[in-house]
């Protein structure tokens, strides 16, 4: 059975399953992107992830998908996991077929479906299952889960381990969330499926909650089910790493074919969701792996373009699933080239001074590894696999202590560069020294809305943001755009700007729940993380909003402030980036 044959076969099956008594048939759910729509977590890393207000109950199954019940094959990465890369089961990127209820059917369906799917559609044997077996969990008490337990054995289920809140109890993503027992099935001498029954809310200080309404969440690992089903050792033997692991040779270490095929796998799908390498969040997630992959690549002396042609190979074998690789196409190998030419500018000289500090010193200090990281780009998970090769570490916790004390530093030195009278307004975005310049940086702040707004009005929604800084002198504005504006796109913008200007509109602010204001279509800006209530500044015209962004502010109370709106520059900054500047005036 081919990977795109047991998808089928998954969402066929619990599409028929499921009616009125139960909530209604199982709805196919895309996978949303690996970048989450919630601010608690920095990537997807479970079927669970998009579906988080529906078990809350801040979001409306039926109303959204006409039924309590929905299935998914979600695109999901766990950084957790990365140091386990390498061996037969781990990888970071990877993909979950889950099927969910919110307040539709609870243990009995969810099991005794599973068990159906298992035995009778993959024609697999179950080794055995686990359930859990009750605990004390920061002074409260959650009993044993007797009722799953009861339903596997009117199944015909003896084999049942009983297991305990490390293996058999599922927490919230990010600090807070849906949470409870779950229950394991185990085939082929690995877990293959997790069925989880959300019956509490976590909260941030560890505490249960009842849900109003319990619910479903499983999720089966597509990786480690093919294994399974094809009969493989592991999981690179399947059809959906054959492919790549195939275009490296043999006789290279094991750990290093895995290492490359996993990395430029959850490379081309982090691209394709937006992600740009950078020395922040998912950016530098993203950055070492494409750095660890060269680095390999390197140390084995591989073609100069293999791991491109990797890449296009990891975007054959999904081309049919996920039709966004194709469109994306060149942005991500245009992104990949270009991080990886930057690399190779430090790579060579970053490994000959590894080689001489080991070779004096019998290892490195964090402090050393970090020293080598900061002058030639040599991310801790190189140096980790560089150096256990010759069974020599060094100590992660000095380099992210130093890695902490630089970016304090590098902050500060962005302060003292704006003046020794210091910086009166500094969010990170908008930087003013005295009061003449925050009212300036105000004004340009708020055309930097406005002008983010005509380019979606006149383009399209595929203009993103991707960057935004702004001084007294002019605003700079990065967004995703395919080609070069011409003069008269460029003259529509201005004038569009200029147009919501001279109708001297209200900037409206208003404070809500993060949630209520991505309902509301506010737009955000994907690099940030959002607190749960957020501000949003809107401002309307008579036929509709105009422009609705989460923002800290400060902006103008009425369009007409801003006076005039000039565009002084357009250029690239990145494939598929462009970058405006513009002034206000006077
Ligand atoms: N959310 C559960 C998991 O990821 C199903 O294992």
């Amino acid at each position: 059975m081919t990977h795109l044959e047991i998808r089928k076969k998954f969402l066929d099956f619990f599409s028929a399953k499921g009616g009125p008594a139960t909530g209604g048939k199982h709805v196919i759910v895309p996978s949303s992107s690996l970048v989450p729509d919630d601010p608690s977590v920095l990537l997807t890393t479970a079927g669970m992830q998009q579906f988080k207000p529906y078990f809350t109950g801040d979001a409306d199954p039926i109303k959204d998908f006409d039924s309590k019940n929905t299935i998914s094959i979600q695109k999901s990465f766990r950084t957790s996991d990365i140091d386990e890369v390498g061996d037969e089961t781990h990888l970071t990127f990877f993909e979950m077929l889950g099927n969910f209820s919110f307040g539709g059917y609870f243990k009995k369906d969810a099991i005794t479906w599973a068990h159906e799917f298992i035995t009778k559609e993959l024609e697999l044997e179950i080794d055995y299952i686990t359930v859990f077996g009750g605990a004390d969990r920061a002074g409260e008490k959650i009993s044993y889960d007797e009722e799953s337990e009861k339903v596997w054995r009117s199944l015909g289920i003896s084999d049942i381990h009983v297991m305990g809140l490390e293996d058999n109890f599922w927490g919230p993503t990010g600090n807070e969330g849906p949470c409870g027992p779950t229950t394991e099935i185990y085939a082929g001498g690995t877990e293959i499926w997790n069925i989880v029954f959300n019956e509490f809310y976590c909260k941030p200080d560890g505490s249960l909650e009842n849900l109003k309404t319990p619910g479903v969440d499983t999720g089966m690992g597509l990786e480690r089910l093919l294994a399974v089903l094809q009969k493989k050792n592991n999981i690179f033997e399947t059809d959906l790493f054959v492919p790549l692991m195939a275009k490296m040779s043999k006789d290279l270490p094991i750990r290093v074919r895995r290492i490359i095929a996993d990395h430029v796998r959850a490379t081309v799908f982090l691209l394709s969701d937006g992600v740009r390498p950078s020395n922040k969040e998912t950016g530098y997630i993203l950055r070492r792996l494409i750095r660890r992959s060269a680095t390999h690549a390197e140390r084995y002396r591989f073609a100069p373009d293999f791991l491109e042609e990797l890449a296009k190979t990891v975007m054959e074998i999904f081309e049919s699933v996920y039709p966004e690789l194709k469109k994306n196409r060149n942005e991500i190998l245009n992104e990949l080239r270009r991080e990886l030419e930057k690399f190779s500018r430090t790579l060579k000289g970053g490994l000959r001074a590894l080689d001489v500090m080991v070779k004096k010193k019998k290892g490195i200090s964090g402090k050393e590894a970090f020293d080598l990281y900061q002058s030639y780009g040599l991310p801790p998970d190189v140096l980790g696999d560089v150096l256990k090769e010759k069974s020599l570490s060094f100590d992660p916790k000095e380099f992210e202590a130093e890695f902490k004390k630089h970016q304090n530093k590098s902050k500060e030195g962005q302060e003292k560069k704006f003046g020794g009278h210091g910086l009166i307004l500094d969010t990170g975005e908008l930087k003013a020294e005295t009061l003449e310049e925050v009212k300036k940086v105000t004004r340009l702040h708020t055309a930097t809305h406005l002008l983010q707004a005509a380019l979606r009005k006149i383009f399209g929604p595929e203009v993103r943001q991707m960057g935004s800084d702004i001084t007294a002198r002019r605003l700079r504005f990065d967004f995703t755009f395919g080609h070069k504006l011409t003069i008269d796109e460029l003259k529509k913008v201005e004038d569009l700007v200029n147009d919501v200007i001279a109708k001297d509109l209200s900037v409206i602010m208003e404070e809500m729940d993060y949630r209520k204001a991505k309902e509301q279509g506010a737009l955000s800006f994907f690099k940030l993380k959002y607190p749960k209530r957020v501000k949003v500044y809107s401002v309307e015209e008579e036929s509709g909003v105009f422009s609705r962004e989460l923002c800290g502010g400060p902006h103008v109370k009425k369009t007409g402030e801003i006076e005039k709106f000039i565009i002084t520059k357009e250029e690239s900054v990145a494939s598929g980036v462009r970058r405006i500047r513009a002034t206000v005036e006077p």
